[in-house]
């Protein structure tokens, strides 16, 4: 049992106070804190809630959810929504059956009941009125944008769990304890990487062989900064680096349970640190190829025709977006594509004019769901390509498809052609 001091505010949102909702929120999060040891409760400035789509939470969540939001509880710090399980305004042409979607909505009004916003978008980062600052603390439920905020921004955050989430976000704290403490931020692998890593795919290969051998450890990578581009000072845009980190991190946390990254020379308190963020002893990975990995995400080898291409996952950024818009000027697609963004993205890219150019090609730009957290069976999806390695680990998994992964161009050529390629356009192409 810790010695947990609470504030006379605190005690008395304990003592209910602010009513039953409230009362079961602080009673989660000091629970949480006596498990952890904390020595307190630490404020914090956002709230991300995981474990919003009716394919997760099923009956009982959607149960707990509206008997929470009937209590009265509401939350005081933005807070914010991870996709659900169809986009709002497509659902019925997608064939998706009331008997999914009427449960799905009732999670939706039971969040904007206490006040949270649906953005419906796993990368929080990327919009301009939600992005962290370094040094915020966070009650994020996401594991790809943790590792992204903890990592990339300097920010701080635990891997929350949905309940605690909530919780945190309706009393405005949560117990500080692991990575909002400095010394559990010290890195205790070293990471050396001595093979090309030049896409997107190559990193989402390299968070799978990493994830794996850390587990929930903090990985150094001591010389990655040699494949990445410069990180742009605005985050929210995406860039060839930011994509690449929202990929590494959303396969560390994947594969493994990694929240925290260092990059030597280009992560914010890595480059303000150096090597005295590293904890001696450290283990030591040497990653000499990238080739058993994608053996291992590349699931179904004999897979062709692929029903569905899915890419942005974690949530796509403006500049992915361009990206698949400049390939498929002009072109017409023989198979579905599905690009998954936040609907803040989206309309971003429809002002520039890239939704139109995918839309042409018959590709379609999709909001507040992924391949993941969507009844991809209902949807008539067996068969898929990615280029993101969270996809590739968890849609086989929690969509029961075949996979084939690979770059962004081999997918790319997938949708076009309706069958996969990739072992003639793929990364050393
Ligand atoms: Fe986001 Fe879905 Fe991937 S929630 S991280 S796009 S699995």
């Amino acid at each position: 049992m810790s010695d947990l001091r609470l504030t006379a505010e605190e005690q008395a949102l304990l003592a209910g106070a602010e009513g039953p909702g409230v009362k079961r929120a602080m009673e989660i999060v000091v629970a949480l804190a006596r498990i952890y040891g904390a020595a307190d409760l630490a404020p914090v400035v956002h709230a991300q809630i995981a474990g919003v789509s009716y394919k997760n939470v099923g009956d009982a969540g959607v149960e707990f959810l509206n008997r929470w939001a009937d209590e009265g509880a509401q939350v005081r710090v933005p807070t914010t929504l991870n996709p659900m399980g169809m986009e709002r305004g497509k659902w019925q042409a997608w064939g998706i059956q009331p008997g999914f979607a009427s449960p799905q909505l009732s999670v939706i009004d039971a969040f904007e009941k206490m006040g949270v916003t649906p953005t419906l978008s796993c990368t929080p980062y990327l919009f301009q009125q939600y992005k962290p600052q370094r040094g915020d603390a966070l009650a994020w439920a996401e594991s790809s944008a943790v590792a992204f905020a903890n990592s990339v921004i300097g920010a701080r955050s635990n891997r929350e769990g949905g309940p605690s989430a909530i919780a945190a976000a309706i009393v405005g704290r949560t117990a500080r304890y692991g990575y909002l403490l400095d010394d559990h931020r010290r890195a205790n692998w070293i990471v050396e990487v001595r093979c090309p890593v030049k896409s997107v795919a190559d990193f989402g290969a390299l968070s799978y062989s990493v994830g794996k051998a850390v587990g929930n450890g903090v990985p150094w990578f001591a010389d990655l900064a040699h494949w990445l581009p410069p990180l742009p000072s605005d985050l929210t845009q995406g860039g060839l680096a930011g994509d690449r980190l929202k990929t590494l991190g959303a396969g560390l946390a994947a594969y493994g349970a990694v929240a925290l990254f260092h990059i030597a020379g280009v992560t914010p308190e890595a480059r303000d640190l150096g090597e005295s963020l590293i904890r001696p002893p450290a283990q030591r990975l040497v990653i000499d190829s990238l080739d058993a990995a994608y053996r291992v995400m590349d699931a179904d080898p004999d897979l062709r025709v692929i029903d569905l291409v899915t890419v942005g996952c974690p949530h796509a950024s403006l500049t992915e977006i361009a990206e698949v818009a400049e390939y498929l000027a002009g072109k017409t697609l023989a198979t579905r594509l599905w690009v998954t963004t936040g609907e803040i993205t989206r309309q971003a890219a429809a002002e520039l004019g890239y939704v139109r150019i995918i839309e042409a090609a018959g590709g379609e730009v999709v909001a507040d769901t992924c391949a993941v957290v969507a009844p991809m069976r209902m949807l008539d999806v067996r068969t898929m390509a990615t280029n993101a390695g969270k996809m590739a680990c968890y849609a086989p998994m929690h969509s029961g498809v075949k996979m084939r992964f690979g770059d962004l161009a081999a997918c790319l050529d997938a949708a076009v052609t309706g069958e996969w390629r990739g072992d003639r356009v793929t990364r050393d192409a």
